[in-house]
């Protein structure tokens, strides 16, 4: 893999068994059994983390639906700048260091940090030994939020790293922004080797979740057909909590609703609508609406392509303790 994943998920793992057991009635029984006991000793590892991560997800879905929606946008937010890294997690360090965490595009708009401490804190407790990355627990907390929302749960591979560092102007430049244009987006996901049709299905991800009235108060931000509609008593001001859903229709499940929303020129943002706007994306688009789990399948393998997006080159990587911080010396050490 890309990554230079450490071991594999759960299916993989079940598979190299099969073909282990298999290959013990071949002959020298010692040398296999020790590398089956190896191996069951791995699976029951990444068992529990997936468990741990899992159990964690669910319990805050449970309190608050618009959670999974969070945590699918946090681990967008961190594979699309410098790679999937956990660098979104840092903390800035006032006067020393200021990382993607208030960069403007997750400033006061990202959420879930406090779900992935709670997981990192439960692996720890439950899977004693564990050696699981923050950058891995936001892959699995997507997978898990994408699942009990009503998506297709798919595998995901461990192995990733977190860095040491990350990157302001990087959240800046990489992010797609609400009132980017057709192009500037298609730039953007194909600066991360995402085709057009991929892009579309990641995009999908707004069939759940919320925006901000401070983000579509901005005429930049929002589709002019549903300005009329908003009911955030524009202008607001900045500290301003309400929220609008980003597809009318179902904004609790994981569906292919979005799609019908554009369809009937009902996307929310400005970025949501233009979708439409050339016929190879409209013709994706359509596609999904009459294709809900063509729309699930794609979907999913565009999600393991974007976990796969290494590190940049050069970046020191390890396993965080604590995800929000860099390990021992500070990170003006580096
Ligand atoms: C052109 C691409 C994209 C743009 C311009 C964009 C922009 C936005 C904006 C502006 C918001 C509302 C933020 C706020 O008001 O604070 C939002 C929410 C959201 N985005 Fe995107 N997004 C894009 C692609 C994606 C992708 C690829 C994913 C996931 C794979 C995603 C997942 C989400 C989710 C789930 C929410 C709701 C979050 C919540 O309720 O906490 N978005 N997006
Ligand atoms: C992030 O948001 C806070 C308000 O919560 C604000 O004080 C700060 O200036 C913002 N940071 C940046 C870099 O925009
Ligand atoms: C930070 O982001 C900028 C702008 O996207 C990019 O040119 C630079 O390579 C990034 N730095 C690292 C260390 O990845
Ligand atoms: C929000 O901002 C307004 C001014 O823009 C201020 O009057 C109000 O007290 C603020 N509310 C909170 C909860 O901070």
């Amino acid at each position: 893999m890309a990554l230079g994943a450490t071991h594999l998920s759960l299916a993989f793992c079940l598979m190299a068994l099969i073909v282990l057991v298999k290959a013990d009635f071949d002959g020298k029984k010692e040398p296999i059994n020790n590398i089956l006991e190896q191996n069951s000793e791995m699976l029951t590892q990444d068992f529990c983390i997936f468990a741990a991560v899992g159990s964690v997800v669910a319990e805050a879905i449970a309190r608050e639906r618009r959670m999974g929606a969070s945590l699918i946008r946090l681990f967008f937010h961190d594979c699309f700048v410098d790679g999937c890294d956990a660098g979104i997690l840092l903390d800035d360090i006032p006067g020393r260091f200021q990382g993607e965490k208030t960069s403007p595009p997750n400033n006061n708009s990202v959420r879930g940090y406090q779900v992935i401490d709670q997981a990192k804190q439960r692996i720890k407790t439950m899977c004693p030994g564990a050696a699981v990355s923050c950058a891995d627990i936001l892959a699995l907390a997507a997978r898990d939020s994408v699942a009990m929302l009503g998506g297709i749960p798919y595998p995901v591979s461990l192995g990733r790293k977190d860095a040491r560092t990350a990157n302001f102007t990087g959240a800046l430049i990489q992010l797609p922004a609400p009132f980017d244009d057709l192009n500037v987006q298609l730039k953007k996901f194909s600066d991360k080797g995402m085709s057009a049709r991929e892009m579309v299905a990641l995009v999908g991800s707004h069939t759940v979740g919320f925006a901000r009235c401070v983000t579509l108060c901005d005429d930049r931000n929002i589709n002019p057909a549903m300005k009329s509609t908003l009911k955030c008593g524009c202008p607001v001001s900045n500290n301003n909590t309400n929220l609008v859903p980003l597809d009318l229709m179902t904004p609790d499940f994981f569906d292919k609703f979005y799609y019908e929303d554009l369809i009937r020129n009902q996307g929310l943002l400005f970025s949501d609508q233009v979708l439409m706007g050339s016929t190879a994306t409209a013709n994706v688009v359509r596609t999904y609406n009459s294709n809900p789990a063509l729309f699930l399948r794609e979907f999913n393998d565009a999600m393991i392509k974007m976990g796969n997006l290494p590190p940049s080159r050069g970046v020191q990587l390890e396993i965080r303790n604590v995800c929000s911080k860099v390990n021992g010396n500070s990170i003006a050490d580096m």
